[in-house]
C-alpha cells in the first residue's frame, strides 16, 4: 500500500513471475496490476486486479482504510487483468455496489453472471459524489476495449486512466515518479503501447483529445508507475505513438532456418553502424528469438520510419515467424513506413515477393524490389552495402 494523497491510496501488487503477458507478450521485468481507493465520507475502489493476489490485495486495502467497509467499485476496464476480482468483492465487502457504464453492464453479466439492476450505469460526464470530492467518468472506447472509461477527481486533478498511459514493468514502492522514472520506462512504456494498444491509434488519439481539457496533475493507470512529475512526456510519447509518428532509422526484422538470411542481416546492420544510421535488429525465428520475441521488433517498428525485413522461401511462402510479424503489422493498421525486403531460397524465391505484396497492401513506400540471394550467403554474391545505401 502506498498513500498517494489525503483521499487516494495504491492498492496494487506486482506480478514478477508471470511469463507472458496475455499468453503472448514476455514481461522479464514484470508488470503491475494497480488499483485505488478513493477515501472519503463514501470509500470508491478503482479497478480491481488480476487473481492470485487476493492475499496482498485485501491486506493493501485494509492498510488503505482500515475496519471501513467499502461503498463503490468502479469499473473502468473488464480485461480480466483489472476485473477478476469483482465476484471475490462482492463477496467479501457487504453492500458494495458496481459502479460501471453502459457497455460494461453485459461483461459484468458474461464474467461475473452480475445482474444489470445490480449495477449503478454511469454515463459520459456524470458524477458520483463521494462527499467532499466526486468522481466523473468517461468514455474512452476502445483504449483498450470497447467499454473502457476513464475517472477523473477533480478536487484531486487526478485522472485514473485505465490501461491508458500505461506501461510494462513491476513499480518500487515508492509507486510515484521521479525525475528519472520515465527514462527508466520509455522503452517498456513503448512496448505496452505496441503490443496492447497499437492497434487503436484513431481511439487513442479521440481519448487524448477529449482529455485534454482537464488540468491533469496526476495519472493513475492500471499498469506502471503513478505519473505527476513525467505527465508531459508520458502523453506525448502516447500522443506520438498513436499518431504512428517515428524517427529516422532502420528496423531490421528477419527470420533464419540455417543462418544465411540472418548473415545478409547482421551484413547490413553493419553497413548501417558504418553509417552512423540509428537501427534495431530482432530475430524472430524459435530459439534463436530474442528475449523480447515479436514484441521487441513490434516495439521498434514504432520507433523508426523504416522497417526491413528478412525472410528465407518456406513452402513457397514466408518463413511463418515473419509472417506472423506481418500480420501482426497489419493488425496494427501501421502507415508511413518505408519497406525494405531481402532473404534466401534453395530451388525458387518467393518470399520477397509476397513481402513486397503484403508492404503494398499496407501502402507502405516499397525501395525497390527486394534482394533475393540463391543458397549460401556470401559478401560477394549479397551485396548489403548497396542496400545500405538505398535506405540512407
Ligand atoms: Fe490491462 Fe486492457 O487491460
Amino acid at each position: 500500500m502506498k498513500k498517494i494523497s489525503e483521499r487516494i491510496f495504491y492498492v496494487g501488487v506486482n506480478d514478477d513471475d508471470k511469463v507472458l503477458f496475455e499468453g503472448l507478450w514476455p514481461i522479464p521485468v514484470g508488470v503491475s496490476y494497480n488499483s485505488y481507493v478513493v477515501a472519503d465520507e463514501k470509500v470508491a475502489l478503482i479497478d480491481t486486479i488480476e487473481s492470485g493476489f487476493e492475499e496482498e490485495f485485501i491486506a493493501n486495502i485494509g492498510q488503505a482504510v482500515g475496519d471501513r467497509n467499502i461503498d463503490y467499485l468502479v469499473v473502468n476496464h473488464m480485461e480480466p487483468d483489472h476485473s477478476s476480482l469483482i465476484s471475490y468483492m462482492l463477496d467479501r465487502y457487504q453492500g458494495l455496489k458496481i459502479v460501471a457504464n453502459a457497455k460494461t453492464v453485459p461483461m459484468l453479466k458474461g464474467y461475473h453472471g452480475i445482474s444489470p439492476e445490480d449495477v449503478l450505469v454511469m454515463g459520459e460526464g456524470e458524477e458520483l459524489s463521494l462527499g467532499s470530492c466526486s468522481l466523473r467518468f468517461h468514455m474512452i472506447p476502445m483504449v483498450h476495449w470497447p467499454e473502457t472509461m476513464v475517472t477523473w477527481l477533480e478536487e484531486e486533478n487526478t485522472l485514473f486512466s485505465g490501461d491508458a498511459f500505461g506501461t510494462f514493468g513491476s513499480i518500487d514502492e515508492e509507486v510515484i515518479d521521479n525525475d528519472d522514472t520515465f527514462e527508466q520506462y520509455r522503452d517498456e512504456m513503448m512496448r505496452y503501447y505496441a503490443c496492447i494498444v497499437g492497434k487503436y491509434g484513431v481511439p487513442v488519439q479521440t481519448a487524448l483529445k477529449k482529455l485534454g481539457g482537464l488540468q491533469i496533475k496526476r495519472i493513475c493507470s492500471t499498469h506502471g508507475p503513478v505519473w505527476e512529475r513525467n505527465i508531459p512526456a508520458v502523453i506525448d510519447i502516447y500522443d506520438r505513438m498513436s499518431r504512428y509518428e517515428v524517427e529516422r532509422g532502420v528496423c531490421i526484422v528477419y527470420g533464419s532456418m540455417y543462418g544465411n538470411t540472418a548473415a545478409a542481416a547482421d551484413a547490413l546492420a553493419m553497413e548501417l553502424e558504418e553509417r552512423g544510421i540509428p537501427y534495431a535488429i530482432h530475430d524472430l525465428a524459435g530459439n534463436n528469438a530474442g528475449e523480447l520475441g515479436l514484441s521487441g521488433a513490434l516495439r521498434d517498428i514504432f520507433r523508426y520510419d523504416t522497417i526491413v525485413v528478412g525472410s528465407p522461401t518456406y513452402n513457397n511462402g514466408i518463413y511463418p515467424p515473419v509472417e506472423t510479424f506481418m500480420k501482426a503489422l497489419q493488425a496494427r493498421l501501421i502507415k508511413g513506413r518505408r519497406f525494405y525486403a531481402f532473404g534466401s531460397y534453395t530451388w525458387a524465391g518467393a518470399s520477397v515477393r509476397l513481402l513486397n505484396e503484403l508492404a503494398s497492401s499496407m501502402n507502405f513506400e516499397i525501395l525497390g524490389d527486394g534482394l533475393s540471394f540463391p543458397q549460401a550467403y556470401s559478401r560477394d554474391k549479397v551485396d548489403m552495402s548497396a542496400v545500405a545505401d538505398l535506405l540512407g
